[in-house]
């Protein structure tokens, strides 16, 4: 019977072989993951890779790529840091901030936004009713707990923070800090972004005021419109961390500026879109045109941003094919 072992089973073995031994290293990998305070699990950052996608694909947005990539090497470098990485996203509609969040999930978790480490909440989708507030309230601590204890890096991602109910933000407080203990795991290795259009009307203005005298956009600085965010969160009892604590006592790490979009911009979209459905350059400019004719611009007399920056990019041109 021996002779009927070919030189293509004896491969086959050998691959069998191969692929235990693989399996038993990730067993391994598995085991030291739920014991060890040093599971990564399925987080394997891109730096390079982030960078690069963003200086190609994100239109119009210096501070935003400045920022990001240096509060995440900072963070992600540090083999021991401090607490954990919060983020809050802030601008116009359109301007690139869920873009942006997506983009950073991909290059940070193998499985992206598969990832069972990344989590997504909506105050439309997970927090509709207001009366449950309490529910809520005792849910999302239950949830932050449960996931950072299974893995400490998890990142929680919290869209438009300005629709959330006031009130229910403030069951993170002890989770954004450098001083809480979650058993079995290094919660401080751990990200939050949040996600608002809160101070988006002052980062218009201020890159109005800019353009009028005539200073390069390049040229803003977080300096600049830092205040202006941080009041126009603080004075709104509507926003979602108003009376948290989040802001008062300086947990977040970064406040990211999502400036507004001017034609060049829209443009930059709409090209980066059609490279992403693979068609064809040649008709490029038509589609170009074709958007931006259907696109807002402000204000009145200047016609200068697009009132609802790239988002309606991608649905105008599959109405435009
Ligand atoms: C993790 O968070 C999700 C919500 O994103 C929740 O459904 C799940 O129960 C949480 N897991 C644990 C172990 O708490």
């Amino acid at each position: 019977m021996a002779a009927g072992v070919g030189p293509a089973w004896g491969s086959f073995l050998g691959l069998l072989g191969l692929v235990s031994a693989a399996a038993a290293a990730w067993d391994l990998g598995l085991l030291s993951c739920s014991f060890g305070a040093f599971c990564e699990c399925d987080f394997r950052p891109d730096l390079r890779g982030l960078e690069c996608d963003l200086a190609q694909h994100l239109a119009g947005q210096h501070l935003v790529r400045q920022l990001v990539m240096k509060g995440l090497k900072a963070f992600v470098e540090n083999p021991e840091p401090a607490k954990p990485l919060v983020m809050s996203f802030h601008g116009w509609t359109g301007t690139g901030k869920s873009y942006v969040s997506s983009m950073l999930v991909q290059y940070l978790f193998r499985d992206g936004m598969a990832s069972p480490h990344v989590h997504h909440f909506s105050p439309v989708i997970h927090f509709p009713h207001a009366e449950q507030i309490e529910h809520y309230k005792s849910d999302l601590k239950q949830w932050i707990l449960g996931n950072l204890t299974t893995c400490g890096r998890s990142l929680f991602l919290f869209d438009e923070v300005d629709k959330m109910h006031p009130g229910l933000l403030g069951v993170l407080r002890p989770f954004l800090g450098p001083s809480w203990v979650v058993y079995g795991t290094n919660y401080r290795k751990a990200i939050f972004i949040f996600l608002s259009n809160a101070g988006g009307e002052q980062i218009n203005q201020l890159a109005l005021d800019a353009w009028r005298a005539r200073r390069d956009r390049e040229e803003l600085q977080l300096g600049d419109l830092e205040p202006a965010i941080s009041k126009a969160i603080v004075d709104n009892p509507q926003h979602g961390f108003w009376q948290s604590g989040i802001v008062e006592d300086q947990l977040l790490d970064l406040l990211v500026p999502f400036l507004p979009l001017q034609r060049h911009h829209v443009r930059h979209c709409v090209i980066n879109e059609l490279a992403q459905l693979g068609l064809a350059q040649q008709q490029e400019d038509e589609v170009v045109q074709a958007v931006l004719d259907g696109t807002a611009f402000f204000p009145e007399e200047e016609q200068l941003f697009s009132s609802n920056g790239c988002k309606t990019v991608a649905s105008r041109i599959t109405l435009f094919l």
